[in-house]
């Protein structure tokens, strides 16, 4: 093809059309860590987009409550409930949601979470491994079992949820912070492992998002200030639907040549951590 030969850019954006970028039709979607915050919107927003979304959480009421939501709007939406640091679980899992989709299009490696917060010479061995368990291995789990198919049939893409604490120092949840750290080596080295098998994988890493984990500094005024609108450029702490619009994206053909991308999601936080928010998440003695 000749420069003569590329169409101007708005026949090319006619030619492919907004929804054939963004929409999700019939695509069957996963997303874990469902069952309410970051997950809860995504499966709805995916919805939305009109993929079918299979929910996974510990919480069988939970999810019942996104999937009605889902449902409600017109969506569907299939739960299933599993703790994923169970390997037993975890398959009979992804054999039910393989059995009941035919295969899985989308994968949004959500559940997680710090689990605890302590110094790390307190920090036993036993609450390193659940946290390295349900951050990392679980994925590496998940994403094997419904992996395989998209590999075989040589399309899909795996979106995983890691943190702004991959990139950056965070008192007192460095347990965390490495997991989320080591979810995006995997997210590089599978991104160019199953690149020629045309399965796309990529990581977002999110900053302050106003959800139950952060509890503790939003109730109180002072720290959700302090963390949110004096800490964050962009200003404030962000609801759950702030990492919708990047994980539709990623999960659609408007990123069809993206792969092995870790996009930080914070309001610009990842610039540096300033002192002030230092001294905020200092332990109180
Ligand atoms: N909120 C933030 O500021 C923030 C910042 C950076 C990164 N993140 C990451 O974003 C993701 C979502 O965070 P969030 O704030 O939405 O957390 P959240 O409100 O605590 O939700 C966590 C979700 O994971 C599920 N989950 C936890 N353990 C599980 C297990 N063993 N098996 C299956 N599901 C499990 C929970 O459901 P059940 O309890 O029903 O199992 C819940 O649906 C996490 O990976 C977190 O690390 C969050």
């Amino acid at each position: 093809m000749t420069l003569t030969d590329t169409p101007a850019p708005r026949e090319a954006a006619a030619e492919l059309g907004i929804n054939s970028l963004f929409g999700l039709h019939g695509r069957t979607a996963v997303v874990t860590g469902a069952s309410r915050g970051i997950g809860a919107v995504l499966a709805e927003g995916l919805a939305a987009a009109h993929a079918s979304v299979v929910l996974i959480a510990r919480s069988a009421q939970g999810l019942e409550q996104v999937a009605d939501r889902i449902r409600s709007a017109g969506g569907t939406a299939l739960p299933v409930a599993c703790d994923l640091t169970d390997r037993s679980q975890a398959a009979h899992a992804c054999q039910e949601v393989l059995e009941r989709t035919g295969g899985v299009d989308i994968l949004v490696n959500n559940a997680g979470g710090p689990l605890f917060q302590a110094k790390f010479l307190d920090v036993r061995e036993e609450g390193w491994d659940k946290v390295f368990n349900l951050n990392l291995t679980s994925v590496v789990r998940i994403t094997q079992l419904l992996g395989h198919g998209m590999v075989e049939r040589g399309t899909g893409s795996v979106i995983n949820i890691s943190s702004i604490g991959a990139l950056q120092e965070w008192p007192e949840i460095s347990h965390y912070c490495a997991a989320k750290a080591a979810l995006l080596s995997l997210t590089r080295s599978l991104a160019a492992d199953w690149a020629p098998h045309g399965v796309r994988v990529n990581a977002i890493c999110p900053g302050w998002i106003d959800t139950d984990v952060n509890r503790a500094y939003t109730a109180d005024p002072a720290r959700r200030r302090a963390t949110g609108a004096a800490a964050v450029p962009l200003g404030g702490w962000a609801p759950p639907g702030d990492v919708l619009g990047t994980t539709v994206w990623l999960a659609s053909n408007a990123s069809r040549f993206v792969t092995g991308a870790v996009i930080p999601l914070d309001g610009g936080s990842s610039v540096g951590m300033p002192a002030h928010l230092r001294a905020q998440l200092a332990p109180t003695a």
